[in-house]
């Protein structure tokens, strides 16, 4: 299992669009991209962005680009967002024809922005994945793409004190993947930025079995770097120790607010 820590803190760029690219047509099957959930974080979202009608909206690392139409929607953007993402598979994966989609990786495509272009971006479930220059990078190019009255939305989760029913080893993978707020924090305010920082709890309810199967699906990448059977084995632990029905535990996300001053 120590394989799958390594190639997991060891992936570059490539491995992680290999892994988005893999799980881009099921990726709205699981339990934290749909329904009462997707709402939920939807109007999390929501409350710290401020959106007004006005706003140029951007989702960096947006994925399918689903999740910034149901931004559109709820509030009215008279300007289509645009939703970047290195992965063609995710791009393709949700046909909405009122957002702008945009395949980079985040890094190229701040730096391509000219001067005041935004007015909100959102980088939701993605900031684990930017290595320590390139997450410097963005937070500088990101204050220069923000208008006056500018702000990111960070949407992430904590390192530590998190309830998933993991196996052992994903845990381990878990916490080295993902750095603690702390981190950004210090990112976006060496680059002008002055952030809050609050984490939103939901209560999670999920069927052992569809649990068991987001696992083998791998709908986290820090599921990718296990071979078959060590992923089998971890299932394996997770069903032993939880029993057949709903398994309920505390779903934490942090959100970081950062506005441009
Ligand atoms: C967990 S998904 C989140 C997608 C979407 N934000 C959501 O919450 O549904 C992470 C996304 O980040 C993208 N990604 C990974 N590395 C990236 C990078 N360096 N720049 C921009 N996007 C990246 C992946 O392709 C993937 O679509």
């Amino acid at each position: 299992m120590r394989r799958a820590l390594t190639l997991l803190t060891k992936r570059g760029m490539a491995a992680t669009k290999t892994h988005y690219d893999r799980v881009a047509a099921s990726y709205h099957d699981a339990y934290f991209y749909s329904d009462a959930y997707e709402m939920w974080q939807r109007d999390e979202v929501l409350q710290r962005l401020e959106l007004r009608p006005h706003h140029r909206v951007a989702d960096v690392g947006g994925g399918t680009g689903r999740f910034v139409g149901l931004l559109k929607d709820a509030a009215g953007l008279s300007t289509k967002p645009i939703c970047v993402d290195p992965s063609a598979a995710m791009l393709e994966a949700c046909e909405r024809k009122d957002v702008a989609f945009v395949q980079s990786d985040a890094r190229a495509y701040v730096d391509g922005l000219p001067p005041k272009a935004l007015d909100r971006v959102l980088l939701k479930e993605v900031v684990h994945h930017f290595g320590d220059d390139e997450l410097a990078s963005i937070c500088a190019g990101l204050h220069k793409a923000l208008d006056g009255n500018g702000r990111v939305v960070v949407c992430t989760r904590p390192r530590d004190d998190v309830e998933y029913p993991f196996f052992e080893a994903a845990r381990d993978v878990w916490r080295a993947a993902q750095p603690s707020a702390d981190h950004f924090v210090d990112a976006f305010e060496k680059h002008g930025f002055s952030c809050r920082v609050d984490v939103a709890a939901y209560p999670a309810v999920i069927d052992r079995e569809v649990w068991l199967g987001m696992m083998r699906n791998r709908f986290w990448s820090t599921f990718a770097g296990f071979s078959d059977g060590e992923l089998a084995a971890g299932v394996a632990e997770v069903a032993a120790a939880h029993p057949p029905g709903p398994t309920a535990f505390e779903e934490r996300v942090v959100f970081i607010v950062a506005d441009a001053v």
